[in-house]
Order: structure tokens, then C-alpha cells, then sequence
């Protein structure tokens, strides 16, 4: 331990250097920033790269993401969780014209896009969620909800509508049955259920 860093990553990255260099892993940023080191640890998704080694006691059991196939060793094949991501717009939808230096928005508009913005699409929530497991190839999950809501909920966008019906499904986002588990694992603190919840209660205060 004198010759290793302080958190798990830096426990992997050096079996690998030392002790089996077949060990594979993704992993970049190194400070919980990119998102590529989720992994299970001790049965909770987190990132490695900052989950300390003095929060393990004894042996420690680390494994892929659940319920995703898996590419090689700790690599999960995140194809279809992207897809998903991709599905949902992450971007800016504006159909007025181009203002001539920039989107403005409020003080108060921006502060309705905390907890949401700084999701690392580390997949720790999604793949946490038993729903997801059984339903995933419908279910959007929590990290692509998550995000559907961020650009939902931003002032500047002129999609909200479509957004909206785009997930009026009865397995996009209905099936989150607010276990809870997202929010419980998040290594960002963050909570999907309660941006899921938020955009339910949009669909019914549209219809009411
Ligand atoms: S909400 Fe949290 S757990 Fe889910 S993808 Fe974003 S950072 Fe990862
Ligand atoms: S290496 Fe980037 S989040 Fe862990």
C-alpha cells in the first residue's frame, strides 16, 4: 500500500502495471469528471477513481456494471445506454432566430439547471435500477431522464412539446417506479428520481 495511491482506481492501475497487464478497465480524467471508471465496488456503482481505498475493509469484490453485457473484464458495452442519450436531444432546441451573440437566460432560470447539469454519464444509476435491468431496452433509465429533463427544464429551449411527447410512453419513462436506487448510488450525489417525478408532473399539469 506504501507504493500504491489512495483510491481504488490507483489499486487497479497498478495491478495492471505490476501484477497483470491483461487487466482492462476504462478509466481518463482520473477525478470523477469523465465518467469512464464506473464499475461495481463492493456492490455499489461508483466511480473508482474516487472511491477511496480506507472506505474497504478487508477483501473487496469489484465488478462490471450489472446487468450490462460485458465487453472484457470491467468494460461494459454502453452502446445501447448511449443510443438512449442520443434519443432524448441533449442539446440546445431553439426555433426563433439565432440571437446575435448569445442565448441569455435569468439568474434564477440558470439555478433550475443545478443537480442536473453535472451528470458525468457514469451509466452507476441506470445500472442500478431494477427497472432498467428488466426493462432496459424500453425503459430510458435514470441518467437518460435525467438529461431528457435538463433540456427540458432550461429556459432557452423551445422543444419542451415535443420533449414532452416524445417520452408520453408507457415504458420511456413510466417505468420508473421510484425505487430509488439512482439516487442512493450517484458518486455525483445527484437524483434522477426527482427529475423523473418532475417530468411527470409535467405531463399531467399539461393535461389537467
Ligand atoms: S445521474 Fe449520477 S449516476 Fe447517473 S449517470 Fe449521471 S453522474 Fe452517473
Ligand atoms: S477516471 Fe474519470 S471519472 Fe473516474
Amino acid at each position: 500500500m506504501d507504493s500504491c495511491g489512495p483510491m481504488v482506481l490507483d489499486a487497479l492501475i497498478k495491478i495492471k502495471n505490476e501484477i497483470d497487464p491483461t487487466l482492462t478497465f476504462r478509466r481518463s480524467c482520473r477525478e470523477g469528471i469523465c465518467g469512464s471508471c464506473a464499475m461495481n465496488i463492493d456492490g455499489i456503482n461508483t466511480l473508482a477513481c474516487i472511491y477511496g481505498l480506507d472506505e474497504i475493509r478487508g477483501d473487496v469484490k469489484i465488478y462490471p456494471l450489472p446487468h450490462m453485457p460485458v465487453i472484457k473484464d470491467l468494460i461494459p458495452d454502453l452502446t445501447h445506454f448511449y443510443a438512449q442519450h442520443a434519443s432524448i436531444m441533449p442539446w440546445l432546441e431553439t426555433k426563433t432566430n439565432r440571437p446575435a451573440k448569445e442565448w441569455r437566460q435569468s439568474i434564477e432560470d440558470r439555478k433550475k439547471l443545478d443537480g442536473l447539469y453535472e451528470c458525468v454519464m457514469c451509466a452507476s444509476c441506470s445500472t442500478s435500477c431494477p427497472s432498467y435491468w428488466w426493462n432496459g431496452d424500453r425503459y430510458l433509465g435514470p441518467a437518460a431522464l435525467l438529461h431528457a429533463y435538463r433540456w427540458i427544464v432550461d429556459s432557452r429551449d423551445e422543444a419542451t412539446g415535443e420533449r414532452l411527447d416524445q417520452l408520453e410512453d408507457p415504458f420511456k419513462l413510466y417505468r420508473c417506479h421510484t425505487i430509488m436506487n439512482c439516487a442512493k448510488t450517484c458518486p455525483k450525489g445527484l437524483n434522477p428520481a426527482k427529475a423523473i417525478a418532475e417530468i411527470k408532473k409535467m405531463m399531467v399539469e399539461r393535461v389537467v
